[in-house]
């Protein structure tokens, strides 16, 4: 089965739980500005990613301002999920409110299959299990 990991991730808390689903068959693809101010503006560039090479597709990024990461958001807008499945997880650090709901709605308008959530408070610290389970239907 092979998975594709979209994730967006300023200070490293995201992509930690990206590397934690880093596998042979797991593509990890990060969507990013040329610089980390770039990408705080919300200056990324559209990633490399074709939904028919996957099985199942996990998209992840921070909570910004209670919502789910803008930068991440707008490169979301511009994907075709091909009608695949997409599990999604967010890492906040106070309190994670409505963004994985967001993150799905924009899911469900790119033709993808919402699926599985998972939300990591960064401040607790990440359970392996826990974020592994990102990786099935
Ligand atoms: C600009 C900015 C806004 C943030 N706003 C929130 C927030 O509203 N709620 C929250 O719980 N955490 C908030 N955080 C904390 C991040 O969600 C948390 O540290 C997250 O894990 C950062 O992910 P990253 O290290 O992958 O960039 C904010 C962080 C930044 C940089």
């Amino acid at each position: 089965m092979k998975v594709a990991v979209l994730y967006f991730t300023l200070t490293g808390n995201t992509g930690r739980v990206a590397e934690i689903l880093e596998d042979d068959d797991v593509d990890l693809i990060q969507v990013k500005g040329g610089s980390r101010l770039l990408s705080l503006l919300g200056l990324v560039r559209k990633p490399k990613f074709d939904a028919v090479k996957y099985d199942l597709i996990v998209v992840g990024c921070p909570v910004w301002y209670k919502k789910a990461a803008p930068p991440f958001v707008k490169a979301l807008k511009s994907m075709d999920f091909g009608g695949k499945q997409v599990n999604a997880f967010i890492t906040y650090a106070l309190k994670e409110k409505s963004a994985l709901k967001e993150v799905m709605n924009v899911v469900k308008k790119r033709n993808g299959s919402p699926g599985r959530t998972a939300s990591f408070n960064v401040s607790k610290g990440l359970e392996e299990s826990e974020v592994r389970k990102l990786l099935s239907f």
